[in-house]
């Protein structure tokens, strides 16, 4: 595996494209339902999630064949672009730009899109049945997904998200919010990759403070983005969270204590890896490259 971290990026990112495509339905579809779902798949996603899981397996496990984690990555690359195709609807963030190209309800009609999500979600949950994983340790990989994604992660985050527009929230409630709506996907990335490389209790310990930090740390930055990149940079609006006057770590304390939070984050993101060797290498470098994204 290529220690510089761009090239174990790059590695992940054509693992996880030649994944998806593999284990896309296939046969007739009369409708523009897989259409939607491909196009809002493959249309140039950073991938972080599943780059996630591929570091925690290696960390846990540094000799593991991917090819164990690939239906894990897909799973959560699905689960992420159907949140951001719901995200983007007109009854959510009502945004026609994402990865540079017109959101799935501009491109294929706002039924379609809400459709195209409902496919992806489920082809998460059956992509984690077809690993070579024992089944106790494919139900544990549902459980976390669930966990991550559902009524009590990333949907709540979504809820506390669309409340809030128009509402002043205090730091707690914005840190839940962050912490829900796409901190918790980012936990369950990195709890699915360690329990499919058969970490133990301990190790996903240390692993999910990693990720709680780096998890809020993602969110942060995101909002930092959305006033300091352009929007070619980012692929999609720039002010948008300000157009609709949504809470962020921004707007509650400005720059530059948003960017010391993510440095502090960092820093304890860093720290929960103090218990892992060299094996954690791809983790850490993950850390970094969250807070400095340009996009
Ligand atoms: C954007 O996620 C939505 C958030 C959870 C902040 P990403 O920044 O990972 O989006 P893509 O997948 O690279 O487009
Ligand atoms: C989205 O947060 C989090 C999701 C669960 C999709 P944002 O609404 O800030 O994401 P962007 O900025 O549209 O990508
Ligand atoms: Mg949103
Ligand atoms: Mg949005
Ligand atoms: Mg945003």
């Amino acid at each position: 595996m290529p220690v510089d971290f761009s090239a174990f990026a790059a590695h992940c990112r054509t693992r996880v494209d030649n994944a998806l495509d593999r284990h896309f339905p296939i046969g007739e579809d009369p409708t523009q339902l897989r259409a939607a779902m491909r196009y809002s798949l493959f249309n140039g996603g950073k991938r972080v999630r599943p780059i996630l899981a591929y570091a925690s397996a290696l960390a846990i496990d540094p000799d593991i064949n991917l090819d164990v984690i690939d239906p894990v990555s897909c799973a959560l690359e699905c689960l992420h672009s159907y949140s951001l195709v719901h995200d983007d609807l007109p009854a959510m963030d009502d945004d026609d730009l994402r990865r540079g190209k017109p959101t799935c309800h501009i491109a294929f009609s706002e039924a379609n899109a809400i459709l195209a999500g409902d496919g992806l979600q489920t082809l998460a949950f059956e992509l984690l049945t077809k690993t070579d994983l024992p089944a106790h340790t494919q139900i544990r990989l549902i459980r976390s997904l669930t966990a991550g994604s559902g009524a009590e992660g990333m949907v709540l985050g979504q809820a506390i998200d669309l409340a809030a527009v128009d509402h002043q929230l205090d730091l707690t409630q914005l840190e839940t919010m962050h912490r829900h709506k796409t901190g918790a996907l980012i936990r369950a990335s990195v709890a699915m990759g360690a329990i499919s490389a058969g970490a133990d209790d301990s190790q996903i310990a240390a692993l999910d403070s990693y990720a709680a930090a780096i998890g809020l740390a993602f969110q942060v930055q995101d909002d930092i983005l959305d006033v300091t990149a352009d929007t070619a940079t980012l692929g999609k609006q720039q002010g948008a969270d300000i157009a609709r006057n949504k809470p962020t770590y921004v707007s509650l304390l400005g720059l530059e204590t948003a960017r010391a939070k993510a440095e502090e984050l960092h820093r304890q993101a860093q720290d929960a890896l103090a218990s892992f060797g060299e094996s954690a290498v791809y983790l850490r470098q993950l850390a970094s490259y969250i807070v400095h994204r340009s996009n």
